[in-house]
């Protein structure tokens, strides 16, 4: 039997190998939502303009009410031999109310309709991701808040470079989610005109309203080419590229956290909400959130790999190519939110080892910046020769084993005697981190005043779901 949507001209169906090739409903019935209101704005858009009957445009709008109830009390049945979503729903509807389903697809085609459903979903799922960055951000400015002075140390190639504050280090998350929502808001954007009524690729010669059916789905206007609009999947492309950004982000908190919860740092404590432990090693407690957040950028990343290949060299407009583009993102934006809200978890449950953290930022002579700094403003020494000075005193320390502030001022004269007591002001880690009050610096001012200005930030800046169009 040929195809009872498209089959006119076929004597024979598919073989089973085309078919099992050609359906993708087994993945995009998730669009069923999308596409029942498309068909909905769809369906009175035709009404309104007197393209079909009142009488057939209500049928059409109870049929598809009562296909949206079966699919959602899981009656519906998905037939691969219809292909896709928008033959099982329009196959469902001529069974319901007869020949009057034929009518709803006047002045459309399934090009136009598929990059309708698709543009929803992908808002829906920037909405979604944008919510939960929100909430992530939240959770980094409370817990630096609460550590606006705990200090720890700061790392440049993993090695004890200068002591910083923890609340500078999570405001650093802070700045780089925040980016990161900026690229989804700006996707978004893009992303926002209606393809609808593009129909094949060409436009159509009834006399739709595509600026009522942009509106009716929050659209802030018709996109406007219909080449373009059939076979543009840029918003899909954008969407994954800020999602592997950010996915990116988490990554290097998820591998922070996994060093930092290590026996030899123990940095921090993860909760048993987002630990699990050994089944052979007793003492174990494994920071399994973390490394699935670090691992799970590579899908992120993939998807993207993947779409913009299926993408590379398609010419205009509709290619059946199109059709994969669906799976790489289904799995990528969830995954994205699912990782956000990990590390949210995550970041409110940690507990920082302050004492370990301490230790650890006096350690590898971390204040002797601070030295070198203080020899040119307090001895007026240009700042090589202080960095040379300096690193005498750091040699003295390293060769008898202690820290600089362990150091007497007589010795440290002995090196340059411009140094005098009032060098013991800067070399200590908590004088080291208060003294950088530069703009951006870690001093527990600053830090506190960047919480301050997120704070106003956010309650500012409603999130882009709860602005449709
Ligand atoms: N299932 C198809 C897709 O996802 C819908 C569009 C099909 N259009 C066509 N001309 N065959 O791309």
């Amino acid at each position: 039997m040929s195809n009872r949507m498209w089959g006119g001209r076929f004597e024979s169906g598919p073989d089973a190998i085309m078919e099992e090739i050609n359906a993708s409903i087994a993945f995009d019935k998730a669009l069923f939502a999308q596409d029942l209101a498309g068909s909905r704005a769809h369906c009175r858009m035709l009404v309104a303009q007197s393209i079909i009957g009142k009488e057939d445009g209500e049928a059409i709008l109870e049929g598809l009410d009562a296909i949206e109830a079966e699919i959602r009390d899981e009656s519906f049945t998905f037939s691969r031999a219809l292909e896709d979503i928008h033959m099982n729903i329009e196959a469902r509807l001529a069974e319901m109310i007869g020949p009057a389903a034929g009518r709803l697809h006047t002045a459309r085609s399934r090009n136009d309709q598929v990059a309708t459903d698709f543009r929803l979903w992908v808002r829906d799922a920037i909405d979604t991701i944008d919510a939960a960055l929100a909430d992530l951000q939240l959770a980094f400015l409370d817990k630096a808040e609460e550590h606006a002075a705990t200090i720890m140390p700061g790392f440049t190639h993993l090695q004890t470079a200068q002591p910083v504050t923890f609340g500078h280090h999570l405001m650093a998350y802070v700045e780089m989610i925040g980016r990161d929502r900026g690229r989804f808001a700006d996707a978004r954007e893009r992303l926002n005109e209606s393809p609808l009524g593009a129909a094949a690729l060409a436009g159509t010669a009834f006399p739709i309203d595509r600026f009522a059916t942009a509106e009716a789905l929050g659209f802030a206007r018709p996109t406007a080419n219909s080449l373009d609009s059939v076979s543009d999947r840029d918003f899909a492309l954008e969407s994954l590229a800020a999602a592997s950004i950010c996915a990116l982000h988490l990554s290097r908190l998820a591998e922070e956290i996994v060093v930092w919860c290590s026996a030899p740092f123990s940095f921090v404590q993860l909760s048993d909400k987002f630990t699990t432990g050994s089944s052979i090693m007793p003492q174990k407690r494994n920071p399994d959130a973390a490394e699935l957040v670090r691992a799970k950028v590579g899908r992120i990343l993939g998807a993207l790999t993947t779409l913009a290949t299926v993408m590379k060299g398609l010419p205009l407009a509709y290619s059946k190519d199109m059709q994969e583009d669906k799976e790489p993102v289904f799995d990528a934006l969830p995954t994205l939110s699912l990782c956000v809200a990990a590390m949210t978890g995550m970041m409110r449950d940690l507990v920082p080892n302050e004492k370990a953290m301490r230790r650890a930022a006096g350690q590898g002579y971390s204040t002797a910046t601070d030295l070198a700094d203080w020899l040119v403003r307090e001895g007026g020494l240009p700042f090589r020769e202080a960095h040379h000075v300096t690193g005498r005193v750091v040699a003295l320390a390293s060769d008898s084993g202690r820290a600089l502030d362990q150091l007497t001022v007589e010795e440290m004269k002995a090196i340059d005697d411009r140094i005098d007591e009032r060098v013991k002001g800067v070399l200590s880690v908590a004088k080291s981190v208060a003294s950088r009050t530069s703009y951006g610096g870690t001093a527990p001012k600053n830090v506190r005043n960047q919480v301050k200005r997120w704070r106003r930030r956010l309650d500012q800046k409603p999130r882009s779901g709860r602005s449709r169009g």
